[in-house]
Formats: structure tokens, C-alpha cells, sequence
């Protein structure tokens, strides 16, 4: 329970989704605990990817690597959103310079039946709450701790294509092919996602972050038709899980990378904060979202942090300007690369501050 954690002595990611005044933006990297840090690569060597996200003392060690390093304002728990598959009975394997593969993937409709449901989440996922827990202690309440999990239609996309894809056509076809099967396979997830959330926050998590990580794929009518009713039921019952537990208020972030054209809808979808991509410009986006009550995140160009620190600072001080400072979370907008100088990770982070 929240109390058996020590106090949290910076609380401006949370002020700032709940749209409440900072003193300055507060500031994290979506994937700040990987590849680009030499620290990070020294235990991946020793250990296979899900091996560390199964050992909470590993994924613990991995989550503060960030922290101990640079001034940033949240941890985000080590895992992967490949861990649900995972929890329904598929296989995924990381393959170093290839990624996620998931040998068998679903071929047909009627390779649902060999998903194993429903999930007991405590029995499957287990290892993601112990680290979690591991990790709200470790952390001494120097920052909060985000949970997370991938939206339902990003993880219909691994499953089907068995890996990365760059044009996500096998699942794509499932939603104009089979349409109801589609809904089945999102629902299953849904109701996955939903259990894995709520035990998140019952097991420290402050902050919770839903990845829908390929909505790019989709236009505005696939998107309103299959990815955005799940996304809307996510937010609804893990709310109402969070409130029935009594777990406090815990605010809830939708990153839908590439949804420019749902901005308005997403805004409405039940979330705290809502994240976007480097192609957005962010007056753009606030003015999607006019009159209601959201925060942003983002939203640095990646590739923006291969530019010299001077440009970093000059290109940041236009990105929060362009946000302004209340209910503004500084991020990139999507993960950080694996070939990124950490003094340049540094330079982001500082700069931020100094605005
Ligand atoms: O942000 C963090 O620091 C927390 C850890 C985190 C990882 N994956 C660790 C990871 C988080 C939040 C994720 C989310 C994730 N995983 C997403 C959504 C965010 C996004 O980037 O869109 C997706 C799509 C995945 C699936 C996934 N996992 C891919 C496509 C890859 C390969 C890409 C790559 O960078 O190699 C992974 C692997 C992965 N997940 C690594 C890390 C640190 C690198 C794996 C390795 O060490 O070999």
C-alpha cells in the first residue's frame, strides 16, 4: 500500500498531469533505461532481455540507472509491453540487432483459441508487480514511479505480424477480414490490460502510461473503429478498479504515436495526459485540446538529440514556450535511440530545467 513507501519528496510529474502549478516543467525520456547507456549495456550483456524483466532486483537496478545518472523527475519500471503476448501464452523472443519476434504468431481466427484465458495476472505478471514494489522502495521517493502497459491494437500488431512490420498489413487485413474476430482479439487484450494497470498501481506504481505505439498504421476511421473504444475502456475501468481499491489518485497518460488526426478525441478519451509525437506542433495541439482539462507530454524530435547541446537547448526553449509551463510534461517524442551520446540525453534534461 502507498503508505508503507517512503514520502515523495518530488512531486512535480504528478502536479503537473494533474494540471496543478510547478515551479519548473518537469521532465523524463520514454525509454530512458536502455541501450544508450553504457551501464545499461554492462548487465544487459550478462542477462537475456525478459530474464531482466522477470528478476526484480535487475529490473530495479536497471530503472534507477537513469535516475542515479541525470536530474530527471520520474522513473518508468523496466519491462516491455511484449509481456502480455507473453501472459497469453505466446512466445517473444528479443533478437539482438533484430528486436522483438514472436515465432508463431496468429495466423488465422482460429488461432485465438490457443491464447490461454483469462489471464490471472498475479500468477502471469507477477514478477512486473514485485518489481515495481522492489522499485518504489529503492527509489526513496527521490522521484514517482510510472507504470505502463502497450493499448490493445499495438499488441494485436505484434501478435499477428510476429515482430516489428513496417507496414502492419497482416493485421491491418484482420481488421477489414475478419472485423469481429478483430474486436475479440481487442477485447481479450483489453481485459489483460485492465487487470495488469490496476495491479500496477496496487503495487506502487504512481503514474500510469498506455503505449499505443502504432496508431500511425491506422487512419482516423480504423482508429475511431477498433483502437480508440479500447483505449477509452482501459482508462474508464482502471479508474474505477484504482477508486474501488482505494489506491489514491493516479493519474493516467495515452501516448498514441502518429494519432494527429484523433488529438480531440484522445483528449476526451478519459485520460490525465495525453503524449505526442516530434510531428505535432504543440500550439497546434493545445489548440486541439482548448477548454479541456489536459496535460501534454512531449514531444522532442528523437533524431533532435544527435544536434549539439547549444542547438538542444535553443530547440527546447521553442518546444516549452510553444507548451508553456503549466500542465506540460517535457519528453521526447518516442524513445530515446540506442546510439545517443548520454551527454546529450543530459543536455535535453538541463534544459528543461533551465527554462
Ligand atoms: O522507457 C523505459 O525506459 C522503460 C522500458 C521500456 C522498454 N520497452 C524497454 C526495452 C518501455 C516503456 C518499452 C515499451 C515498448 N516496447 C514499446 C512502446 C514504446 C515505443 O517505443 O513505441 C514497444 C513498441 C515495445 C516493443 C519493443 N521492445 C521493441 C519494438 C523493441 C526493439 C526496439 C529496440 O529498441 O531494439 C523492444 C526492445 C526493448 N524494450 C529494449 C529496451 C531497453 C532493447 C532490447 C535490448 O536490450 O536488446
Amino acid at each position: 500500500m502507498a503508505s508503507e513507501f517512503p514520502a515523495l519528496k518530488n512531486d512535480l510529474l504528478l502536479r503537473a498531469a494533474r494540471g496543478e502549478p510547478v515551479d519548473r516543467v518537469p521532465v523524463w525520456i520514454m525509454r530512458q533505461a536502455g541501450r544508450y547507456l553504457p551501464e545499461f549495456r554492462e548487465v544487459r550483456s550478462k542477462h537475456d532481455f525478459f530474464t531482466i524483466c522477470q528478476t526484480p532486483e535487475l529490473a530495479a537496478e536497471i530503472t534507477l540507472q537513469p535516475i542515479q545518472r541525470f536530474d530527471l523527475d520520474a522513473a518508468i519500471i523496466f519491462s516491455d509491453i511484449l509481456v502480455i503476448p507473453q501472459a497469453l501464452g505466446m512466445t517473444v523472443e528479443m533478437r539482438p540487432g533484430v528486436g522483438p519476434v514472436l515465432p508463431q504468431p496468429l495466423e488465422t481466427p482460429a488461432d485465438l483459441k490457443k491464447l490461454i484465458t483469462p489471464v490471472n495476472v498475479t500468477e502471469q505478471l507477477g514478477y512486473v508487480f514485485k518489481a515495481i514494489t522492489l522499485t518504489r522502495q529503492k527509489l526513496a521517493g527521490k522521484v514517482p514511479l510510472i507504470g505502463f502497459s502497450g493499448a490493445p491494437w499495438t499488441l494485436m500488431g505484434y501478435m499477428i505480424e510476429g515482430g516489428g512490420s513496417k507496414t502492419l498489413s497482416k493485421a491491418k487485413a484482420w481488421l477489414y477480414q475478419h472485423p469481429q474476430s478483430s474486436r475479440d482479439l481487442l477485447k481479450l487484450i483489453t481485459d489483460v490490460v485492465v487487470d495488469y494497470l490496476i495491479e500496477q498501481a496496487a503495487a506502487g506504481a504512481q503514474l500510469l502510461q498506455v503505449f499505443e505505439s502504432n496508431a500511425e498504421y491506422l487512419g482516423p476511421d480504423l482508429f475511431r473503429e477498433f483502437a480508440l473504444p479500447c483505449i477509452q475502456d482501459i482508462s474508464r475501468r482502471v479508474k474505477a478498479g484504482v477508486k474501488a481499491q482505494n489506491l489514491g489518485d493516479i493519474p493516467m497518460t495515452i501516448f498514441a504515436k502518429g494519432a494527429h488526426y484523433a488529438l480531440k478525441e484522445l483528449a476526451d478519451s478519459g485520460y490525465d495526459v495525453m503524449g505526442i509525437d516530434w510531428t505535432v506542433d504543440p500550439v497546434v495541439a493545445r489548440e486541439a485540446v482548448a477548454g479541456k482539462k489536459i496535460t501534454l507530454q512531449g514531444n522532442f524530435d528523437p533524431c533532435g538529440l544527435y544536434a549539439p547541446p547549444e542547438e538542444i537547448q535553443k530547440r527546447v526553449k521553442i518546444m516549452v514556450e510553444k507548451f508553456g509551463k503549466t500542465a506540460y510534461i517535457a519528453n521526447l517524442g518516442h524513445g530515446i535511440y540506442p546510439d545517443m551520446k548520454p551527454e546529450h540525453a543530459e543536455a535535453f534534461i538541463n534544459a528543461v530545467h533551465s527554462q
